[in-house]
């Protein structure tokens, strides 16, 4: 099933490096206008170069990207769209794409991970449940097909996350002759949790990314929790201790921060000019306790806003003299809970920026439209970062914001962050569930001295700069003997 000259190289990820948007022209017809994407796959993948004879399986996920794949040449978009990245963009059913992605994706295994159920009512693993993961089965053997007709014999496949655990198996019965990755780029639960889903679908997940010749992950912590879930749900010698022996080896490779384009990036015009807009939203003279996160449930934004209206209370002294800037980002707006989580963020910090802010002060200063120049700016002027996060697979945000920070900040750093395996010790730690303590945290971050807070604010730099995304993925190729 090798296609003549396949490709060499092939990534699969949902989320593909560009999408689509349909936008009504003078004639009334619908033009297409494509967005690139960034984040670690999309450095990473620059690494092998134009010539690489690498494609990269996604799914179209709009209306838009469903009509840019009907418009795609032989199944390709137009390189000029990708940054010169062959894409094949999959245009799974609407329905079987929906419920294997918010259904089972987000609403189920983001939650298992991330361990964010509310026990005593959910989850409910019942017909309706069933009926999505089968969707959730087709959407894996879509990609699976995809792939292995894309491949050339022996290719390195690189498959993406929780969306496809199921993949890496399927394609390994299609084509035995291929090596094949899968990294995970959330936690992984440990046993206890991981086993509220229904035996036969732990075992379905483990098993189809144990298909996989190399199974990857952010930290040593979500490695040895996805070992110690093999071990309880499909017995103690899975996988084999002994990688000569064939089965699937664990490894570890911590994504870093990519320094020279953030450095580069967070100096242009954009940047400066949403700098000052901020200085004056922020007012003279004062700190900035910063955050930038997607709106996910996971990131923790309402515990964080109150344990600073507790610095506020507790410290009396810091209000007028500090301003919390955070940034919260849409995510998975099609799902309700998200939307409502959103609502609560809105509310808490008008409650704050009611009750304490004075004609001059605006305690709490929120976005919520993505702008990643803003981002930026925010980064630059931090004198403390908040990193809350209830779980994260890393969370690069704490990575990015030492990296390219002017005066040096100070990381406030949940300890259920990814990210504080390689940067807790330069970091303010907290339990993210305990609102005193990230205030006494908060307090203590903003009164640090400005040259210890300078110190380590370098050594966070270098730790969060180690594995860049270049790096990150050719140790993935690497991994597969490539
Ligand atoms: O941030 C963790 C992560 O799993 C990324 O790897 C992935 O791109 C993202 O979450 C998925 O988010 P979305 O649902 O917006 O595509």
């Amino acid at each position: 099933m090798a296609s003549t000259g396949g490709a060499e190289v092939l990534v699969a990820s949902n989320r593909g490096p560009v999408s689509y948007e349909v936008r009504s022209d003078d004639a009334g017809g619908g033009a297409l206008h494509a967005k690139r994407g960034g984040g670690g796959l999309v450095s990473g993948l620059s690494a092998i170069g134009p010539d690489a004879n690498a494609v990269w399986v996604c799914a179209a996920l709009s209306d838009g990207d469903r009509e840019a794949v009907r418009r795609a040449e032989g199944g390709r978009l137009p390189v000029t769209d990708t940054g010169g990245q062959q894409v094949r963009m999959l245009d799974i059913d609407a329905g079987v794409f929906s419920d294997a992605y918010n259904g089972i994706a987000n609403s189920v295994l983001w939650f298992v991970h991330h361990m964010l159920y509310q026990t005593p009512l959910e989850p409910v693993f019942d017909a309706e449940f069933r009926r999505q993961w089968g969707a959730y089965e087709a959407y894996n053997r879509a990609f699976a097909e995809a792939l292995a007709k894309e491949a050339a014999e022996g290719a390195a496949v690189v498959i993406q996350d929780y969306h496809l655990a199921l993949a890496p198996r399927m394609l390994r019965r299609l084509r035995p002759d291929l090596r094949i990755g899968h990294f995970s780029h959330t936690p992984w639960a440990p046993p206890d949790y991981f086993r509220l889903l229904p035996d036969d679908i732990a075992a379905e997940l483990l098993g189809g990314i144990l298909g996989a010749d190399h199974a990857a992950f952010l930290t040593r912590r979500w490695a040895d929790a996805f070992v110690d879930c093999c071990h309880a749900v499909l017995g103690p010698g899975i996988p084999a201790a002994d990688p000569s022996s064939g089965g699937t080896r664990i490894g570890v490779h911590g994504l870093g921060a990519d320094a020279d384009f953030l450095r580069k990036r967070s100096h242009e015009p954009d940047v400066e000019e949403r700098m000052r807009a901020l200085r004056e939203e922020i007012g003279e003279g004062r700190k900035t306790i910063v955050r930038v996160d997607r709106t996910e449930l996971s990131k923790n934004i309402v515990r964080g806003l109150l344990a600073y209206r507790q610095l506020l209370d507790d410290h009396p002294e810091w209000r007028e003299r500090v301003v919390h800037v955070a940034f919260a980002y849409p995510s998975r707006q099609d799902l309700a809970v998200y939307r409502d989580y959103t609502a609560e963020v809105q509310r808490v910090a008008d409650d704050i920026n009611s009750v304490y802010g004075t004609a001059g002060w605006t305690p709490v200063v929120l976005h919520v439209k993505d702008d990643f120049a803003r981002s930026l700016a925010a980064y630059r002027l931090a004198d403390v970062a908040l990193v809350n996060p209830i779980r994260d697979g890393m969370n690069l945000v704490a990575k990015e914001i030492p990296v390219v920070s002017d005066e040096g900040c100070v990381l406030v750093l949940s300890r259920e962050a990814g990210a504080f395996e390689e940067l807790g010790e330069d970091a303010v730690v907290v339990n993210p569930y305990d609102i005193g303590g990230t205030a006494d945290a908060l307090a203590r971050a903003l009164a640090l001295p400005e040259g210890e807070r300078a110190e380590r604010c370098k050594r966070l730099a270098a730790a969060a700069t180690a594995l860049p995304p270049a790096a990150w993925f050719l140790e993935q190729l690497g991994a597969l003997g490539g």
